[in-house]
């Protein structure tokens, strides 16, 4: 591990372990800026960014945060050369050989979400090999968006929905928004708390598009790969001190 802090190990004195999200969902935005403002090329950004990831995920089962999913790769984001495509495959299939040791030891739980029919076949069993081997681990869920889009998976949950109403295996009053949910990639994880999306965009970007109807939303310019445990320990502040109404006074 390259950037592990020694510094912030421990959940901060002044944060209120009972008013920590459950649940955060991070936009790592900004790899490429990044990587320009060094002088390097764009892959290096990611490959920092993997940097960042990795003591955001140490972090959150430091601090004991229960669930973190982040968005690795978007539908739109094939259109990219292929090279950088390439190499952000490359880099997830490294960090799954890399991690699974750690994850295991940590009782980490990885899941990944979005249309993975489509990936490189390696990357896929590298995929299907550590969901299975970490399936019990219960100190926190780390989910990894991959070719995921929110409205595709919108979509594919009412295809999935409709057949069973053609089907005669549910009738239409039947759909409630906890059967929607049962439908959706992310069945079994609850919604997030907190939404952090880095490098100052103000957009949603298709992710987790049902899943955000009540989160909290936190945007810093602060480009992904300097993302450490202080910004978070920002964002957290942040958060502590909304106040969350679910639509009520
Ligand atoms: C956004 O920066 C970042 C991405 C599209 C890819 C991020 C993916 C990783 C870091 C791989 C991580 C996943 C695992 C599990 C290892 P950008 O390229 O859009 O930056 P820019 O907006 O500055 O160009």
């Amino acid at each position: 591990m390259t950037t592990q802090s020694t510094e912030l190990q421990y959940l901060p004195s002044d944060l209120k372990r009972e008013l920590l999200p459950q649940h955060v969902a991070v936009i790592m935005d900004g790899n490429g800026r990044w990587a320009k403002r060094q002088g390097l090329p764009r892959i290096m950004g990611h490959q920092r960014g993997v940097d960042a990831l990795k003591d955001l995920l140490r972090c959150c089962k430091d601090w004991g945060i229960k669930a973190l999913t982040v968005y690795a790769f978007s539908t739109e984001n094939w259109k990219r050369p292929q090279k950088e495509v390439d190499f952000v495959m490359s880099l997830i299939q490294g960090f799954l050989r890399q991690e699974l040791r750690e994850m295991l030891e940590k009782n980490v739980q990885i899941q990944f979400v979005g249309n993975l029919q489509a990936l490189p076949t390696a990357v896929q069993e590298e995929i299907s090999r550590s969901m299975a081997a970490t399936k019990n681990n219960r100190s926190i869920k780390f989910t990894v968006a991959t070719n995921y889009g929110g409205r595709q998976e919108i979509l594919q949950a009412c295809r999935v929905i409709a057949q069973k109403v053609q089907e005669g295996i549910l009738r239409p009053d039947e759909i409630s928004e906890e059967l929607f949910e049962n439908h959706l990639y992310t069945a079994g994880t609850a919604d997030p708390d907190l939404l952090i999306r880095t490098s100052g965009e103000m957009r949603l970007s298709n992710f987790l598009l049902w899943q955000m109807a009540y989160g909290e939303i936190y945007i810093t310019d602060t480009l992904w790969p300097d993302f450490d445990r202080r910004e978070f320990y920002r964002a957290l502040c942040a958060y502590q001190q909304r106040e969350r109404r679910f639509g009520k006074v």
